[in-house]
């Protein structure tokens, strides 16, 4: 192998010849800081000057190597690892772009069944009975990447990635090259803003050609042709991007004036007249069966295509209707992706490792002679608990076959007994917690009687998984979303003891400030990488309350409880207090007002008062308020009149259903409650309104009828 630029001892040739398997973990940290140097160099020739003095698999060689020593010493992994970067270009290359409407994601079915449960929960939710006609775009899912394209005055102005839904990439120079996204659009019925979403992909062919080309050159070969897309799209160069083939079919928008037409395929039309690309399968349909029937011509298709797609995506063609659904969580209420059926593929059993999650649930991981999952290297798998594995009879040494379906982690179906090997032994499940020591245990259901599926450690907040797990759910994206502070820094902040619990972030900068030893000097670290961290902590010092919930992980709170919650109490003070006196007593008000919030079960309720009833919980919280003011959610529609106020529907809707007049409640800013107590303000009575409505007149709640609630929200 060519190294023109590490310099290297005789120990480290020594060290990089040896296996993997035989490193001790000092050896290990320094072939990673070896590795992340040459690795880097390489990447720097061959991206920005364009020059490899290394062939393509010695690259790969160094990648392959790098990425062993991490799988089998996590701990090291370093923050300049290469297995951190996609491709040569780090995202701060790119401008940040906050998308002036979200760019959310699709939820997935499987199977017919899926499909017809999405067409019924649209006519559920929009009180629509099965006879009346809904119309449906139907058409591929396109497995290459999102793009939002920003056309003011007809000239492209923007083109962004999707990022994680909110900001995105800005890559319009990269874009500008592509020959398929019209630079100018010159129609008269365009809008003067306008942004066209699609998909950016790479031809199968183009693809092919574009690998032809690199190994001649002895350039970087890519996996599929969606990295090889993605790789092409975010070139620190445009001119790169210009020389790779990428294409785009358009099928949504963003921020618009106003639009040419309201249905889904009057726009698509708009689109084809303003010289966008649509997928040439697209169609219109006007029943469940067509549907399907379109899913399976074009599944049946799919090989002969030159292009990747994973499913079908359905969309309701009437845009009225699908304002009207609106979302749910990060999807949208009127779309959906069938995806096609998992891929499968046969490897082998190498051990069955126990991890230890935020909740001390032990999880058995399938650790895997590493195998290719439609185009996916797949090393690990779940086995979920410890009665799968008996009921699979799957065990340490068997072949087995794992399956891939979509974004969802590989799963193993099963062994092949006639592979099975005479020493394939059956594992036996842990009872003690391999973190920490203490017992783990099948609870029993309180409701079913039945012992839990899942075994957990008992040890709580003394057992470092849960701890550590707890701290790396606590500063995840959807909870305080720390720049800087992922995973791989939480853990080694933990290991090294600068971090132990959550309020330990916020004091991070102060103790570094203090210290002898500064995180600045450290391996991995300069000065403007730890300044950038001590930012990021710092800009979530006034986090929003539901973050601030959710990020507890308290057992069944997830995001949306989270959102519930805060904007039921409104604001921290109001919900520590109302917490902490659920706690002490479950027959009494609070506790009933907290069960009695719309969407939150008896199972979160009770989670809840459990948490906050542990004193060391507690005492974290309140360590935390000393760092963190936690910030009121702004009011969905402040200008409202319902909004802040909580409200309880009851009898027969005539106008909506009762799904959809929550949802709209929720928009204007209300709370929807199950029952009327003292704090409802309005009750909405249909015909049939039964002992809510006396609760109401008794309490001297406002009732109003579902006319008088319409006048009322406008
Ligand atoms: S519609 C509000 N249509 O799938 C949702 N998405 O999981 C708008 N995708 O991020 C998306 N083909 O990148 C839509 N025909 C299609 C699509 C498609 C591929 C991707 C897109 C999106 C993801 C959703």
């Amino acid at each position: 192998m060519v190294k023109k630029s590490a310099k290297n001892t005789s120990k480290e040739t020594e060290l990089s010849g040896k296996p993997v398997s035989d490193l001790t973990e000092a050896e290990a940290a320094h072939e990673l800081e070896r590795l992340a140097t040459e690795i880097a160099h390489n990447d720097v020739l061959y991206y920005r000057e364009d020059h490899p003095e290394i062939s393509d698999a010695d690259y790969d060689s160094l990648r392959q190597r790098n990425d062993a020593i991490e799988a089998r010493f996590p701990k090291l992994v370093r923050n300049d690892s290469p297995s951190k970067r996609i491709g040569a270009t780090p995202s701060e290359a790119f401008g940040k772009v906050v998308h002036a409407v979200p760019m959310l994601s699709l939820g997935n079915v499987f199977d017919d069944e899926g499909v017809r449960d999405f067409v019924d929960r649209i006519r559920r939710f929009l009180g629509l009975d099965g006879d009346t006609p809904l119309d449906f775009t139907t058409e591929p899912k396109i497995d290459g990447l999102s793009i939002g394209l920003r056309y003011e005055g007809g000239r492209l102005v923007q083109a962004a990635t999707r990022g994680d839904g909110y900001v995105g990439e800005n890559v319009t120079a990269n874009v500008l090259t592509i020959k398929d996204v019209p630079q100018e659009v010159k129609a008269r019925d365009f809008p003067d803003v306008f942004e066209v979403r699609g998909e950016i992909y790479m031809s199968h062919s183009a693809f092919a050609g574009l690998n032809a080309e690199q190994e001649k050159a002895g350039g970087k070969i890519f996996a599929n042709p969606r990295n090889a897309a993605a790789g092409s799209l975010r070139q620190l160069d445009p001119s790169v991007t210009a020389s790779r083939p990428l294409q785009f079919f358009a099928y949504a928008w963003g921020e618009v004036a106003s639009l040419p037409a309201d249905t889904q395929w009057g726009v698509y039309e708009a689109f084809a007249r303003w010289g966008f690309p649509l997928n040439p399968l697209a169609t219109l349909t006007s029943s469940l069966d067509k549907m399907l029937g379109i899913y399976r011509e074009i599944e049946e298709g799919r090989a002969g295509l030159d292009y990747d797609i994973d499913g079908v995506v359905y969309k309701l063609d009437r845009l009225d209707l699908q304002e009207r659904l609106g979302f749910v969580s990060r999807s949208p209420r009127w779309a959906i992706a069938h995806k096609f059926p998992a891929q499968k593929a046969m490897t082998i059993l190498r051990d069955i490792d126990i991890q230890v999650g935020r909740t001390g649930a032990l999880t058995p991981v399938a650790k895997l002679e590493p195998v290719t999952v439609g185009g996916v290297v797949v090393q690990n798998a779940t086995l979920h608990n410890e009665d799968e594995i008996v009921r699979k009879d799957v065990r340490i040494g068997d072949t087995v076959i794992v399956q891939r379906a979509g974004d969802v982690i590989p799963q193993i179906l099963g062994p092949v007994l006639d592979k099975r090997p005479k020493s394939a032994k059956p594992f036996v499940f842990p009872t003690v917690c391999p973190a920490c020591g203490s017992h783990a245990v099948r609870e029993i259901n309180p409701k079913t009687g039945k012992e839990d599926a899942v075994r957990r450690c008992t040890g709580g907040l003394i057992c470092p998984a849960q701890r550590v797990e707890r701290l790396k759910h606590f500063v995840s994206r959807n909870a305080f979303d720390i720049e800087g502070l992922g995973e791989k820094n939480i853990q080694s902040f933990y290991d090294e003891g600068l971090i132990q619990s959550p309020p330990d972030i916020f004091t991070l900068a102060a103790r570094d400030a203090d210290a002898d030893e500064k995180l600045s000097k450290r391996e991995g670290w300069g000065e403007t990488s730890a300044q950038k961290l001590f930012d990021a902590i710092a800009a979530r010092r006034d986090v929003k309350l539901d973050r601030f919930i959710f990020a507890l992980g308290i057992r069944h709170v997830g995001e949306i409880t989270g959102r519930l919650l805060a904007r039921s109490y409104g604001t921290i003070d109001n919900f520590l207090k109302a917490m902490t006196d659920a706690a002490k007593d479950r027959e009494g008000e609070a506790f009933k007002e907290l069960e009695n919030i719309d969407g939150i079960g008896p199972a979160a309720a009770a989670a809840i008062a459990d948490f906050f009833a542990e004193p060391h919980n507690v005492q974290v919280v309140h360590d935390l308020l000393e760092e963190v003011s936690p910030q009121p959610l702004e009011a969905v529609d402040k200008g409202s009149p319902v909004s802040g106020k909580t409200v309880v529907f009851t009898g027969t809707l005539e106008h909506m259903t009762r799904a959809e007049a929550k949802a709209q409640a929720e928009r204007l800013g209300a709370k929807v409650a199950g029952s009327v107590s003292k704090k409802t303000d309005y009750v909405v009575a249909g015909p049939g309104a039964g002992s809510k409505l006396k609760n109401a007149t008794e309490l001297g709640v406002d009732v109003l009828t579902e006319e008088e609630w319409l006048t009322l929200i406008g």
